[in-house]
């Protein structure tokens, strides 16, 4: 393994470089795992915080018009790259392009899941703190709930739940592709659908849940401005894992009967669904107990708090609801490890359990300054007015992410002439693709671009 064949122009579009990934998902079971890697804090905490911030329901459509329009095209886009070239990340660019240049491409989008990971392994093990804190009933025992969060996060102990999330991750991806990641997502998607909607009934039945189903539900365009929706967009990327090869090394493990276009509309649809129920559990319980649904990042670990401290069997409301923030937190940070360590076997032929240890210890060491960084021992440190925390989140979510994005629909829609094919979608349907993923996407993902880069404001 590893040692690199010479590649040549063949017409069937897959050259020879290394070893085709052999291990494979079933259908069901890739469906499961990229929903997992899809919904996550995305979904739970981001979605929610941008939404209270840019206006409610009118962001909320232009979400969802961003995630079907764009986020789609451009899902089935890295779907089809990862099964066309059966390769890490930049293997499978390789092989598709003939072109070892591209292999660049593929090497960026294996070092930013490896950075994004180490902050959103930090905020998956607040969840988990938030957990324990809220069924051992301590979280109740304080009301000042800002204080306790910036008191936690103050401290060194998120470095021990973030080590906790990486090891937890690190315990599935050993297991290998159709015993870890496929049985692990079986599980979790289905029971957070359960408990989503066992939270849902109960925040839809608090006394004054109208006013935050309307503030989500019934839009008001005027609130939107072009800022708005380049966030919306941006989100669409997070949410959908796009945009780093997360869907494109799960693409590799795909069978090649399954349908992409199926998948990927089962995919977007799943996303969707889970950051409504989201929105429906939020929103009402924020708006019951008059609290703000605009404060930002604190949204989930301080409005809430003091909303499951005044509903009947809070603590066990208020457990299972960081339970479920935990559990698609960890889909989604499975998803994020496999790329970097899909890499490392390839290239290095190293074994799957020592390539887990090694990229999990870099990682979680990578993390453990943003660990630090929010309010503990090196919150000090800043540079321009940001903290290594903030520096991860901004450089990948607004930079990198929007990047690899515009790298995939170049690719697809210029470069590799078997996207057709690997596709499998009808005449019709492909040339509508194609249409998105050459013209509409990559200006809108590089407007995007700019405007996180500060290039261009409005
Ligand atoms: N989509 C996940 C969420 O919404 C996060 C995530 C997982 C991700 N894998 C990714 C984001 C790859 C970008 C790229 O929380």
């Amino acid at each position: 393994m590893g040692k690199q064949g010479q590649y040549e122009d063949s017409s069937n579009s897959v050259t020879e470089i290394g070893e085709e990934k052999k291990e494979r998902f079933s259908r069901s079971g890739f469906i499961f795992a990229a929903i997992g890697s899809a919904v996550g804090l995305g979904n739970m905490w981001k979605f929610p915080y941008i939404t209270g911030m840019y206006g409610g329901a009118a962001f909320f459509l232009l979400f969802i018009v961003c995630l079907l329009a764009i986020g789609l095209p451009v899902l089935l886009a890295e779907l089809a790259i990862g099964r066309g070239g059966r390769g890490s990340v930049s293997t499978s660019f390789i092989r598709l392009s003939g072109a070892k240049g591209w292999g660049a491409v593929g090497f960026l989008s294996i070092l930013a899941p490896f950075f994004i990971l180490s902050f959103y392994s930090v905020v998956a093990g607040w969840t988990m703190h938030y957990a324990v804190l809220t069924f051992s009933g301590r979280l109740f025992s304080n009301t000042d709930y800002g204080g306790q969060f910036n008191a936690f996060i103050g401290g060194w102990l998120p470095v021990l739940w973030q080590f906790i999330a990486m090891f937890l991750t690190a315990f599935v991806i050993i297991k290998g592709v159709s015993s870890g990641i496929e049985r692990f997502n079986q599980i979790f998607i289905p029971g957070l659908v359960i408990l989503l909607i066992v939270l849902m009934v109960r925040a839809l039945t608090l006394d004054g849940a109208g006013e935050g189903v309307s503030f989500f539900l019934k839009p008001d365009f005027s609130k939107l401005n072009t800022e708005s929706a380049l966030v919306a967009l941006g989100h669409a990327f997070f949410s959908l894992s796009l945009g780093m090869g997360a869907m494109i090394t799960y693409g590799a493990y795909v069978d090649k009967r399954q349908s992409l276009g199926a998948a990927a509309i089962a995919i977007g649809l799943g996303d969707l669904l889970y950051a409504f129920l989201a929105g429906l559990i939020i929103f009402p319980t924020t708006f019951a107990f008059g609290l703000e649904a605009s404060q930002g990042p604190g949204l989930v670990f301080v409005a809430l708090p003091a909303a499951f401290a005044a509903m009947p069997l809070g603590t066990l409301f208020g457990g299972l609801f960081f339970v479920l923030l935990a559990f698609a937190a960890l889909t989604s940070t499975v998803s994020l490890l496999e790329v970097p360590v899909s890499f490392v076997t390839e290239q290095l032929g190293w074994s799957r359990s020592f390539s887990v240890i090694i990229v999990t210890a870099a990682i979680f060491l990578m993390g453990v300054p943003s660990a630090l960084s929010v309010g503990g021992a090196v919150s000090g440190l800043n540079f321009g007015g940001k903290t290594f925390f903030d520096w991860f989140d901004f450089v990948c979510s607004n930079i990198v992410l929007p990047f690899g994005g515009l790298m995939v629909t170049i690719f697809v829609g210029y470069v590799w002439k078997g996207a057709a094919e690997e596709s499998g979608l009808t005449a019709s349907w492909f040339k509508l693709w194609l249409f998105m993923v050459r013209y509409i996407a990559p200006v809108l993902v590089f407007l995007v671009l700019l405007y996180s880069a500060g290039v261009i404001h409005f």
